[in-house]
């Protein structure tokens, strides 16, 4: 199938872009940098580049394409919340000039970066995908926007697709992995500790009602992840909007993380305990029991020590790379 990836310099982008060609796809990159990396691009794939809202008219009225795998988006938490008009404009307007330019040139198959971050704090664990959507920070809210805005292109111009809500995406494919140019996820920051990039890492709250007393997060393999993308693509049906959630089911502590990261790396890696940060829930981990029913996803990497490992090689190899560029 001929697919464009928007976003496909980026982390999750990339692997799915990488996946996609694996499987005998035609992918064209379609991504601005604005956090992504060049070298992400996988060989193979043509590259458009620049921004959504400019280009989408004229990249779908140049071809034909059967599907958009729509992974663009801005995704830091907390910057969402200093500036919320940028998150407004960048996810939800961005998303929705997609929509109508797929609209116009008769694009009818979407697959959609959602987030468990739409659900906000869990009544109850673990979340399925008819939990309460109770967002508590903008990035979430406008990644639920989108969803309602699909929904009703779904009903109402037979749009065909399908909104994966990821929890804690992580690990490797080989040369495409996680680089964010500001990085917030655990595991990378911990391996940057190991690589001696930072001097410790800091865990909030060692008092909240768990085992061991630190968060506990669901982590999912990001080449699982990217399965179930080709799944949901191939599946998709006109005039319907389908929504998964997407975890591993097993939740992981903070503490468990960072052992199972000096296991895998053989390093120390410092650790400080800081007060609990406003707004993080204890626990959240999702059921993907219905990916699994309904789209028959099978996800195979689901050992944190798989992920670890496998985001372990990608940063050394990266830190070689990066090196031999320099020198
Ligand atoms: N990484 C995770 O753990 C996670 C979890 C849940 C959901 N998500 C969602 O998955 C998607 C990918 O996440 P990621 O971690 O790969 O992020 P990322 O920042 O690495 O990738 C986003 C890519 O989109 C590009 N982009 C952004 N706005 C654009 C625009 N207007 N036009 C063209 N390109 C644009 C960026 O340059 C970047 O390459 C996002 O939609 C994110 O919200 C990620």
């Amino acid at each position: 199938m001929k697919l464009l990836v928007t976003g496909g310099a980026g982390y999750v982008g990339s692997v799915c872009a990488a996946v996609l060609l694996d499987a005998g796809h035609d992918v064209t990159v379609l991504d601005d940098f604005s956090t992504g990396n060049r070298y992400a691009v996988p060989e193979g794939a043509r590259l458009v580049e620049g921004d959504i809202r400019d280009v989408i008219d004229d990249v779908l009225s140049a071809e034909h394409f059967d599907a958009v795998l729509h992974f663009a988006a801005r995704s830091l938490v907390g910057e969402s919340m200093d500036v919320p008009n940028e998150y407004w404009q960048d996810n939800l307007v961005v998303s929705l000039t997609l929509l109508d330019a797929m609209r116009t040139h008769g694009v009818t198959n979407l697959v959609f970066s959602s987030t468990a971050a739409t659900y906000g704090e869990p009544d109850s664990v673990p979340i399925t995908e008819d939990a309460p959507t109770r967002p508590t920070n903008t990035y979430g809210a406008t990644k639920l926007a989108i969803d309602h805005a699909i929904s009703s292109y779904c009903s109402a111009y037979g749009l065909g697709a399908t909104s994966l809500r990821y929890f804690n995406v992580a690990g490797a494919l080989g040369h495409a992995g996680e680089n964010h140019k500001t990085e917030t996820h655990l595991i990378p920051l911990i391996l940057q500790v190991a690589l001696g990039y930072r001097d410790k890492i800091m865990i909030f709250g060692d008092d909240w009602p768990t085992e061991d007393g630190t968060c506990v997060r669901d982590y999912i393999h990001v080449g699982d992840l990217a399965d179930a993308h080709v799944l949901a693509m191939e599946s998709n049906s006109p005039g319907t909007h389908r929504i998964f959630n997407l975890g591993s089911g097993d939740g992981y502590s903070v503490r468990q993380v960072i052992d199972a990261c000096r296991a895998v790396t053989g390093h120390e890696i410092p650790a400080e305990v800081a007060p609990r940060r406003a707004g993080d829930p204890a626990v959240l981990v999702a059921t993907s029991a219905k990916a699994r029913a309904e789209l028959g996803w099978n996800p195979s990497r689901t050992t944190l020590r798989r992920i670890v490992e496998d985001a372990w090689s990608f940063t050394e190899d990266l830190g070689d790379r990066s090196h031999a560029a320099n020198s």
